[in-house]
């Protein structure tokens, strides 16, 4: 090996290379991005006393995202909405306002996602707060979407018999998909955190790069 130093800075300047490329330009770019007020004062300060956005998710919702994960429904639907002329995602309702950066701050790990078999989820919460509703699509798509090609997932409800009185939490299901007679379709913890977790996606709040425009 007679060139080893023209080797060490060959794999110096590729790493280097791809460390400002990746590393280097994200935090300059997305780095300092903190919570922010809707509006902005005069200097451009969050307003004080204003909430603050995006909010953390916290709770039930954070372990609704583990089970998201845990899932795959990331396989199916992204998180992220594309800006007008970008294709058609505000026109589907998918949220009134384009995603951008700073929606994800507080979030450990992103599920921006890359496939849209399903519609976008970055606005659920918004479109959707339902318990009812999504207990019933997750025990069963056909309920409420008949013809979806949704996977059920059944596995997170746990069918018992009906015990003196109904049980409380007990999720209506229409007797073409009922269990049986004298059964009951009851909402696993981690059914009930995925439902949170669905409610917590939400996006209703201005950013000022990307304020929501009322039409
Ligand atoms: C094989 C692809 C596929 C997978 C995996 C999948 N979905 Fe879906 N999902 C769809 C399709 C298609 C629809 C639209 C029809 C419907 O409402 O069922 C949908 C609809 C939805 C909706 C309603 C969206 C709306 O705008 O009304 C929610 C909420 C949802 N999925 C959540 C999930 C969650 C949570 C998981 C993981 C547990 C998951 N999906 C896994 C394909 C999928």
């Amino acid at each position: 090996m007679n060139n080893l130093p023209l080797l060490f800075l060959g794999i110096f300047f590729t790493l280097a290379f791809s460390w400002t490329g990746l590393i280097l330009t994200s935090q300059i770019q997305f780095g300092k991005l903190v919570q922010t007020t809707e509006v902005l004062d005069e200097e451009g300060n969050p307003i004080e006393g204003d909430p603050l956005y995006p909010e953390q998710i916290v709770g039930l919702a954070q372990q609704g995202k583990q089970v998201y994960l845990d899932l795959g429904c990331i396989y199916c639907h992204s998180q992220q909405v594309r800006r007008p002329g970008f294709g058609a995602d505000t026109e589907r309702g998918w949220g009134e306002r384009q995603s951008v950066p700073r929606d994800y701050i507080l979030q450990d790990r992103v599920v921006l996602g890359t496939m849209r078999t399903g519609p976008d989820l970055m606005t659920i919460g918004d479109r959707n707060p339902s318990d009812d509703w999504h207990h019933q699509h997750f025990y069963n798509p056909q309920i409420t979407s008949p013809g979806s090609t949704m996977p059920p997932y059944a596995f997170l409800y746990r069918v018992q018999e009906v015990g003196v009185e109904p049980h409380p939490r007990a999720v209506q299901i229409p007797e073409a998909f009922h269990p049986g007679e004298g059964l009951e379709v009851i909402p696993t913890r981690r059914a009930d955190a995925l439902v949170a977790y669905m409610k917590s996606l939400r996006m209703g709040y201005s950013l000022p790069e990307a304020p929501i425009i009322e039409q």
